[in-house]
C-alpha cells in the first residue's frame, strides 16, 4: 500500500523571523538521517527557498503546477545538491496564496499527499489568510516560528489563535447559530466580550449540551503547535516560547510544545545577500546544530 508523506508546515510570524531558514534546516536534518524529504515553497508572495538553496532561476515552480503547465507535482520537483532532499520552488510572480481557488487548493493537497517522499516540509510564508491557515491545519506537525521580541510573540500568538478559531469554524455547520457565534468570538473586540475559548465553550455547552462542547474541545486539543524561537541572542530570549505556551493554555485551551531556541548566527545572515547556499554552512554553523534536536522531536511518534 502506498504511504503518504508526513507533512511538516512552518508558519506563524511575519516576514523576517526565519520561517524559510527553519524550513530548510529541518528539511536538511530529515534528509541527513535518511528520510526522503521534499521542501515545498508555498510562500507564493515571497518565494525564496530556491535562492537559499543556491538556485537562481528555478526551471519549474509551484506556479507552473497551479497554472496547469504540469499535471503532477512530481514533475516540478527539483533535485538539490543534498542526498534525499528535493525542492518544489515557489514563484515570485503573480500568484498569491490568498487567491488560490478552493478547487486548486484541494488539487494541490491531493497532489502533495501523492508525492514520493517520507516528509514534506512546507514553508507557508507569512499571513493568516484561510489558505494559509487551512494548509497549516492539515499538517501532521505544525511549526510556528517567532523571534524573542514582543511584537513577534504577539504575531505568533495571533496566528495560533486564528488557527484555533478557523478549525472550530470548519467543524461546525455553517448554517448553525454556533457558526456565527464562533465568527463573532474570532474578533478580538467582539461585542459579547468573549476573551477565551473557555468562555466560548461554556456558551456552547449551555446552548447545545456537553457532548457538542466536548467534540469541539477535542478538535482544539489536536492542534498542538511546535513553537521555535529563532535568533536568540541572550539567555532570557529562550523563554519566548514559554510565554506562548502559557497564554495559549490559558486562553485557547491548547498545549503548544516549546521547542526551544535557535541561536542568532551572524554567518547565516550573510548568506542571503551574498547568494551563498545555506547548506554550505552546515559544518560551521551553530544554528544548524540547534535544529537537530528539534528535527528529531518532530520525527518522534510517527
Ligand atoms: N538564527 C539566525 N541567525 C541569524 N540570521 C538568521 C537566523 N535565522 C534567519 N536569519 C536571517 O534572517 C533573514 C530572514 O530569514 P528568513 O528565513 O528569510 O525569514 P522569513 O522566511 O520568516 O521571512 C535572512 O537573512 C536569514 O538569513
Ligand atoms: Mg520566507
Amino acid at each position: 500500500m502506498a504511504t503518504h508523506p508526513k507533512i511538516v508546515a512552518v508558519g506563524g510570524g511575519k516576514g523576517g523571523v526565519g520561517k524559510s531558514t527553519v524550513s530548510i534546516l529541518l528539511a536538511f536534518w530529515f534528509a541527513r538521517i535518511g528520510k526522503k524529504t521534499i521542501l515545498v515553497d508555498a510562500d507564493l508572495g515571497g518565494a525564496n527557498l530556491h535562492t537559499f538553496m543556491g538556485i537562481k532561476n528555478p526551471p519549474r515552480t509551484l506556479n507552473d503546477f497551479v497554472m496547469r503547465r504540469y499535471d503532477s507535482l512530481e514533475e516540478i520537483c527539483l533535485d538539490t545538491e543534498l542526498e534525499n532532499l528535493r525542492l518544489i520552488a515557489g514563484a515570485s510572480d503573480i500568484l498569491s496564496f490568498a487567491n488560490i481557488h478552493v478547487s486548486q487548493r484541494v488539487k494541490l493537497i491531493q497532489n502533495l499527499s501523492r508525492l514520493d517522499a517520507d516528509y514534506l516540509v512546507i514553508d507557508l510564508g507569512a499571513g493568516t489568510s484561510y489558505n494559509v491557515l487551512d494548509f497549516f491545519l492539515i499538517a501532521d506537525k505544525k511549526v510556528v516560528v517567532l523571534i524573542p521580541q514582543p511584537i513577534s510573540i504577539q504575531n505568533a500568538y495571533a496566528f495560533i489563535r486564528n488557527t484555533v478559531y478557523r478549525r472550530l469554524s470548519q467543524v461546525v455547520n455553517q448554517k448553525s447559530s454556533l457558526y456565527s457565534l464562533i465568527k463573532t468570538a474570532m474578533d478580538t473586540n467582539n461585542e459579547l466580550k468573549l476573551r477565551s475559548i473557555n468562555e466560548l465553550l461554556q456558551i456552547v455547552e449551555e446552548l447545545d449540551g456537553k457532548e457538542a462542547m466536548t467534540v469541539l474541545q477535542e478538535e482544539i486539543r489536536k492542534i498542538q503547535p511546535f513553537v521555535i524561537t529563532n535568533m536568540a541572542r541572550e539567555k532570557r530570549d529562550k523563554g519566548a516560547g514559554r510565554v506562548i505556551q502559557m497564554v495559549a493554555e490559558k486562553y485557547l485551551m491548547i498545549h503548544p510544545v516549546d521547542m526551544g531556541s535557535i541561536v542568532y548566527d551572524q554567518k547565516l545572515y550573510a548568506t542571503v545577500t551574498e547568494m551563498i547556499p545555506l547548506t554550505s554552512l552546515i559544518r560551521s554553523s551553530e544554528a544548524f546544530a540547534s535544529v537537530y534536536g528539534m528535527a528529531m522531536t518532530l520525527l518522534r511518534d510517527e
